[in-house]
């Protein structure tokens, strides 16, 4: 038996609630893999900032370093909102990405079998939208300097540098996973507007001869904001830089149906962070309404990316698919008259099919659809 040490951060809003979810899940997909899981939990975002006055305490942060993947659930406050920016709930967790050095983002976005037409697509448009976001996470805007708010003057400054590194080594990422899967990279920037861009687009060409199997395009991110509704299924990586990135993936949610179906896997040299692409969801917290697909689908990214486990990620996603097969829908899937099930209700259906599967019962009507995954992360070429 080999342990795996799970450094667990609920955090705010539905964080709890899906993040519970989740683990349970994981547990049962761990339960015959001979891994023995080891996690422990600890505050980050508002909840730290009431239990330890920061939102991201020492002892949270070093538990995360020390660990070998990283389960987040979400970030957020509304009770925060008056905060200055170093005691935002948001804050710590952008902290977290940048102390554990997770430049790649990757946020994988599908039309799920039985979803069709929960989203606000034409079924047929929506039908075969399969495609991964790459976003780059420790750099551009969000991190950029100079920063500065002077709200009495009147003046605020953000930057958006990068560095020809920082767009190497996420492009690395995106060409692999490209590479893998249909072999088509759409680099979005803004290059007729931003110098930042011009660098960008150069340096994804660059890495790019190194993909002679990978077919490259350059699109602005207004173009792909319109591309994306208007035909979504022709996208299968998407590079972009930090801030781009966020905005496309709120859309990929709207567009497969829900933003709390998205999962997502942030990459880099050490432990990754496995969080839902979705927020705290204010509204929703506490109700045992919140999407827990988004989360679910993060654990089984974790197992495969963080753990190595590609199996028990397979069998985590297999059962999310044969959960919706039969029917079972949280609220913001529900549609007309059909009723829905809680957050815990939808995970123990997934946690019972994981179990089932994994004992080797054959069901006797099986919906298996396989859920083809971006898959691992081949290892970097040494080239
Ligand atoms: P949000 O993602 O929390 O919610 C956006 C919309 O999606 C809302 O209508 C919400 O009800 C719905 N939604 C979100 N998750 C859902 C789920 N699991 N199931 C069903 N519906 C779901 O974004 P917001 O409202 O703009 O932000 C709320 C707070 O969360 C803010 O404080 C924000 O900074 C924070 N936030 C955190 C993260 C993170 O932790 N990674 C991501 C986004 C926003
Ligand atoms: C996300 C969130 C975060 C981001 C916030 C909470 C800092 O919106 O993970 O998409 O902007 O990266
Ligand atoms: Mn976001």
């Amino acid at each position: 038996m080999t342990a795996a040490r799970i450094a667990v951060l609920p955090g705010d809003g539905v964080g709890p609630e899906v993040t519970r979810a989740a683990l349970g899940v994981l547990r049962e997909a761990t339960a015959r893999s001979g891994v023995v899981l080891e996690t422990t939990s600890h505050p980050i975002g508002g909840a730290a900032l009431r239990l330890a006055g920061t939102p991201l305490p020492d002892g949270t942060l070093s538990a995360c370093l020390a660990a070998d993947a990283v389960l987040l659930g979400a970030v957020g406050d509304p009770a925060c909102d008056g905060e200055p920016r170093e005691r935002r709930p948001e804050t710590g967790l952008l902290r977290l990405r940048k102390a554990l050095g997770v430049y790649a983002n990757v946020r994988p976005a599908r039309a799920l079998p039985g979803l069709d037409g929960a989203g606000p697509l034409k079924p047929e448009i929506a039908r075969g939208l399969d495609l991964v976001i790459v976003r780059e996470l420790t750099g551009g805007l969000y991190f950029g300097e100079p920063r500065s708010l002077d709200l009495e003057a009147g003046t605020a400054v953000n930057t958006l540098p990068y560095r020809r590194e920082e767009v190497e080594r996420v492009a690395e990422v995106a060409f692999r996973l490209a590479e893998a899967r249909r072999g088509l990279l759409t680099s979005v920037d803004k290059a007729n507007v931003l110098e930042t861009s011009v660098l960008w687009r150069s340096v994804v060409d660059e890495v790019g001869r190194r993909y002679p199997g990978v077919k490259v395009e350059h699109q602005y991110v207004d173009s792909c904001a319109m591309a994306l509704v208007l035909a979504p299924a022709r996208f299968d990586v998407v590079l972009t830089e930090n801030l781009f990135g966020d905005i496309l993936s709120d859309e990929a949610g709207a567009l497969v149906g829900s933003l709390g179906l998205l999962p997502s896997a942030s990459l880099g040299d050490g432990p990754g962070l496995f969080e839902p692409v979705h927020g705290s969801a204010p509204t929703l917290a506490g109700r045992d309404v919140a999407n827990p697909i988004g989360a679910i689908l993060s654990a089984a990214m974790l197992l495969r990316d963080g753990l190595g486990l590609a199996g028990p990620a397979a069998l985590v996603e297999r059962a999310v698919v044969r959960v919706l097969a039969a029917g079972l829908r949280t609220a913001d899937l529900a549609t007309g008259t059909a009723g829905s099930v809680g957050t815990s209700a939808f995970a123990a259906a997934v946690a019972e099919e994981v179990r089932t599967e994994a004992r080797g019962v054959a069901k006797a009507e099986d919906h298996s659809l396989p859920m083809e995954p971006p898959g691992p992360l081949p290892a970097s070429r040494d080239r």
